[in-house]
């Protein structure tokens, strides 16, 4: 019996020791959160905070390491990866989910927003919170939309009308929408990731890209673009997400609190973001680099009239009452 009892005990007590050996040595859970931009961008802000955010409430228990400037992944491998398990978080541009789902097509549209007042009020919506769920089917939970802002055309040439634009190439990201808005305008898009365009503007590889203020002033294409075309015709915003996989593997107090950080981050962001597009367009300015243009109301309904045909090309994939719904948001 008293073999039987030391027996027992020794199992137990090797027990604990695995148990707390294995806790000790598996360490606190890593978050990789990769992106493309630079650090003193919304995004890459918002992502400095999560992760100053998560270490502050969850010490110990999460670690988060952040990898900005496609340091860990570009633009088109990064959800391969969260699938994979390599990075667990990231927030790529609206635009780059096309593989995984055709309904965030709406958010490049072009026009289809007249300010970023629009753009919250309809990603807040039930029809936002839907079109965050989308992705779900593949895998990835969206956590949250982030700003950037309105994009601008930048080019080698000045652009006040479409014509202006014909024949020249476009550099855009990975989505069928942008490539139509410059069809419509008979211009060339050109798919390419974002760690690659100042090159190819610099080269003269291409003659133009669009982006918002914050993306141009960080990557110095206002340095080699002569010309910038206050449009505002489209929308660069994110989304944060993760995988079903990671996510739902977490204890749910841990996901909690780091929903909790990430909300308190984006919220910081996005403050970041509204500041960002008035400041960076600014330093463009005094840099006298670049030529902004400004566009008169005769000339940007020249724009509008021309790529708005894209909506209907893309109404089938993105649902009508989607996108009903998104132009109600202006109002
Ligand atoms: C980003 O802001 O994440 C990149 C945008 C782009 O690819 O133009």
């Amino acid at each position: 019996m008293l073999r039987k009892i030391t027996t027992l005990v020794a199992t137990a007590a090797l027990s604990a020791t695995l148990i707390a050996g294995s806790a000790l040595a598996s360490g606190p859970i890593v978050i990789k959160f990769s992106h493309v931009v630079a650090e003193n961008t919304p995004k890459g802000q918002m992502a400095n905070k999560f992760k100053a955010l998560v270490e502050e409430k969850l010490a110990g228990k999460v670690k988060v390491e952040v990898f900005p400037n496609s340091q860990l992944f570009g633009d088109n491998k990064v959800l391969e990866a969260m699938l994979l398990g390599d990075v667990q978080m990231g927030a790529p541009a609206l635009s780059k989910f096309s593989r995984y789902t055709k309904k965030l097509q709406i958010f490049d549209l072009p026009f289809l927003f007249k300010d970023m007042a629009a753009v919250g009020k309809f990603q807040q919506s039930d029809k936002g919170h839907e079109l965050l769920k989308s992705l779900e089917k593949k895998g990835l939970v969206g956590l949250g939309y982030l700003h950037n802002g309105l994009k601008q055309l930048s080019s080698s040439q000045p652009l006040r009308v479409p014509a202006d634009a014909k024949g020249l190439k476009f550099r855009i990201m990975s989505s069928d929408v942008l490539a139509a808005q410059f069809e419509a305008v008979h211009a060339t898009p050109l798919k390419k990731p974002f760690s690659e365009v100042f090159t190819l503007l610099q080269t003269r590889a291409i003659d133009g890209q669009e982006n918002t203020w914050s993306n141009i002033y960080s990557k110095k294409f206002f340095e080699v673009q002569p010309y910038i075309t206050e449009s505002n015709h489209g929308l660069l915003d994110y989304m944060v997400v993760t995988s079903k996989e990671f996510w739902m593997g977490l204890d749910k107090n841990i996901q909690s609190e780091i929903k909790k950080a990430l909300d308190e981050a984006i919220a910081f962001g996005n403050k970041i973001a509204a500041q960002k597009s008035l400041d960076d367009r600014q330093k463009i300015i005094d840099s006298k680099r670049s030529k902004i243009i400004e566009l008169s109301a005769a000339e940007r309904s020249q724009w509008v009239e021309a790529m708005k045909p894209v909506w209907q090309q893309f109404e089938k994939e993105i649902g009508k009452d989607m996108i009903d719904a998104a132009y109600k948001s202006n109002m």
